[in-house]
C-alpha cells in the first residue's frame, strides 16, 4: 500500500556480521488484535482487550473505529473500545486504503446496523487480494450488496442463518471468515462455514465472541457452526503472542548463528515453520512458551518450501524463509500458493548478492557464502523483515528504505535486535 500523510520516511542502517545474543519478547498479535478490535462493534459499551501490539496497523483501525463513533483509549498494550448504542455505517476510502483489514467492519455494521457503506480495499504490492468470498458470505446471510463508485453498499433487514462456502481459487480465507462470523453470530437460525480458515487467529477470534456470548462450535476446524443469539455483551480478552514475529526472530537467531531465547510464544502455532527449520537442521528447542535457538555452528541445509493454509506453512513467513535459503548448502525451492506472486524482496535480495532464479511464480534459490550490505528498498511488511534479516548477515553496511511498511507490523523490531546486539539504527 501508498506512502500515506502522518507516516515518516524512516530508514534502518544495519552493520552487518554480529551474531545475536540474548532474550526477546513477543508481542501480541497483530492478526488476532484487528479482528478483536472490530468484533467490539458488537456489543455496546466497554471492550477491553489486553496485550494488543502497539503498531501502525492497529492506529489505524483504530481510526476507523473512531470515524464510527468509537471512543478508544490506550494504556501501554491494553486497549479500551467505549461502543455506543448506534454507529456510522460508511468506511470511507481515506481510512479504508490504508489497511485492508477496515474491511472487517462490514460483518459487524451489518449485524448491528443493518447496512454498510464500506470502501472497497485497493491495491497490494503481495498480490491480488479480492474481496468476493466477504460478500459472497454476507449475501448468503441475506444481505442485499452492490458495489458503486468504489464502494460496498450492503443493506438487510434482517440477517438469517445458511451455509457459507468459503474457499476460494486461494484456498480458505481469513479475512471472510472473520467477517462472515462476525455477521452470523447476530443473525437468525444458524450458520454453517464450510472450508472456514483454520488460522490460530480466526479461533481466536470466535473464542473472543464466544466469551461474549455468542454460540460458535467447530472452533479451529474447518467448519464452524454458528447459532445466532439476539445480542451480546462487552468483554475483556487478552490477545495471543504474535506467531510471524516469533517466527522472524527465530529466523533472525539463525541467519545470524546466533544463540536467542524466544519468549511469550506458542510453540503450537508455528509447528510448520519450526519442523521446517529443524529440517534444515538448525537446532532449537520448545520449552514452555519458549523457543530457544542456538545456532552457533549452523549452516542451512536447503529445503523445499510451499506455503499454505494453516497448518500450512505460513505465506507471512515465506520471505524471510527465504533469506535463511540464501545461505544454505544447496538449491531450494520456495513456492506461495495463497499470494504465488508475493516475490517483490527477491530483486533487493539479488541486490545483496543472492543467487535466485524465478520461474513459473517460483523461487529457485541457491545458497552462497557471503551477501553484502547494500541499500534495498521495503515493499511489504514481511519483505521488510525479510531485508533487515538478510542485513542483519551480510557483510559491510545497508540501509533499508521505507521501513514505514515494518512498522505496521513489529513493535519495536529495533530495540528488540538492539538487545540482541545488532547494530541496527533508525535514521529519519
Ligand atoms: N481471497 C479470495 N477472495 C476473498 C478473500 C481472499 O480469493 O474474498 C484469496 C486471497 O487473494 C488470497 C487467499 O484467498 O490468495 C487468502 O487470503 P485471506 O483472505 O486469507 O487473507 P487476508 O484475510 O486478506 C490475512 C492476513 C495476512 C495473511 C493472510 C493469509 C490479516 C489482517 N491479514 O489476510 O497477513 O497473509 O491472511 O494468511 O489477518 C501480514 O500480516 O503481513 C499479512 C498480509
Amino acid at each position: 500500500m501508498g506512502n500515506s500523510p502522518g507516516i515518516k520516511m524512516d530508514k534502518f542502517i544495519i552493520e552487518g556480521g554480529k551474531s545475536l545474543r540474548g532474550d526477546v519478547y513477543i508481542s501480541g498479535a497483530k492478526n488476532a488484535a484487528l479482528p478483536l478490535m472490530v468484533a467490539s462493534l458488537l456489543a455496546p459499551g466497554r471492550t477491553v482487550l489486553k496485550n494488543v501490539p502497539l503498531l501502525n496497523d492497529v492506529l489505524f483501525l483504530e481510526k476507523v473505529l473512531q470515524h464510527l463513533g468509537v471512543k478508544t483509549h490506550h494504556e501501554n498494550h491494553t486497549l479500551v473500545l467505549d461502543v455506543p448504542d448506534t454507529f456510522h455505517t460508511e468506511a470511507p476510502y481515506d481510512l479504508v486504503r490504508k489497511m485492508r483489514a477496515s474491511i472487517y467492519v462490514l460483518g459487524p455494521m451489518l449485524a448491528r446496523m443493518k447496512k454498510a457503506c464500506v470502501s472497497i480495499p485497493g491495491g497490494c504490492t503481495i498480490g491480488t487480494r479480492p474481496i468476493d468470498l466477504h460478500l459472497k458470505g454476507m449475501e448468503r446471510l441475506g444481505a442485499r450488496i452492490t458495489t458503486e463508485h468504489g464502494y460496498i453498499k450492503a443493506r438487510t433487514k434482517k440477517l438469517a442463518g445458511g451455509e457459507v462456502f468459503l474457499s476460494g481459487t486461494f484456498g480458505p480465507s481469513v479475512g471472510a471468515t472473520c467477517n462472515v462470523m462476525m455477521a452470523a453470530v447476530l443473525a437468525q437460525g444458524t450458520t454453517i462455514i464450510r472450508e472456514a480458515s483454520q488460522e490460530p487467529e480466526v479461533a481466536e477470534l470466535a473464542l473472543f465472541l464466544n466469551r461474549m456470548g455468542a454460540k460458535i462450535t467447530g472452533i479451529g476446524s474447518k467448519t464452524l457452526t454458528i447459532t445466532g443469539v439476539n445480542q451480546l455483551c462487552p468483554t475483556e480478552y487478552s490477545v495471543i503472542p504474535d506467531r510471524i514475529e516469533a517466527g522472524t526472530f527465530i529466523t533472525a537467531a539463525a541467519i545470524t548463528r546466533g544463540k536467542v531465547s524466544v519468549h511469550n510464544c506458542q510453540a503450537a502455532h508455528l509447528r510448520a515453520v519450526i519442523d521446517k527449520l529443524k529440517e534444515t537442521g538448525l537446532p532449537l528447542q520448545c520449552e514452555g512458551n519458549t523457543i530457544h535457538v542456538d545456532a552457533t555452528n549452523y549452516i542451512p541445509e536447503p529445503v523445499d518450501i510451499t506455503t499454505s493454509a494453516y497448518p500450512g506453512f505460513p505465506t507471512d513467513m515465506q520471505a524471510q524463509m527465504t533469506s535463511l535459503l540464501c545461505f544454505a548448502r544447496g538449491v531450494s525451492h520456495v513456492r506461495d500458493t495463497i499470494y504465488p506472486e508475493r516475490f517483490i524482496h527477491i530483486q533487493e535480495l539479488l541486490r545483496m548478492g543472492a543467487n535466485i532464479q524465478m520461474a513459473d511464480n517460483m523461487a529457485a534459490v541457491t545458497g552462497v557464502k557471503k551477501l553484502s550490505g547494500a541499500p534495498v528498498m521495503a515493499s511489504d511488511l514481511r519483505a521488510s523483515a525479510t531485508l533487515v534479516l538478510a542485513a542483519l548477515a551480510a557483510r559491510g553496511e545497508s540501509a533499508i528504505l521505507r521501513i514505514y511498511h515494518i512498522d505496521r507490523g513489529y513493535e519495536k523490531i529495533e530495540e528488540k535486535l538492539q538487545k540482541l546486539g545488532a547494530r541496527i539504527q533508525r535514521q529519519q
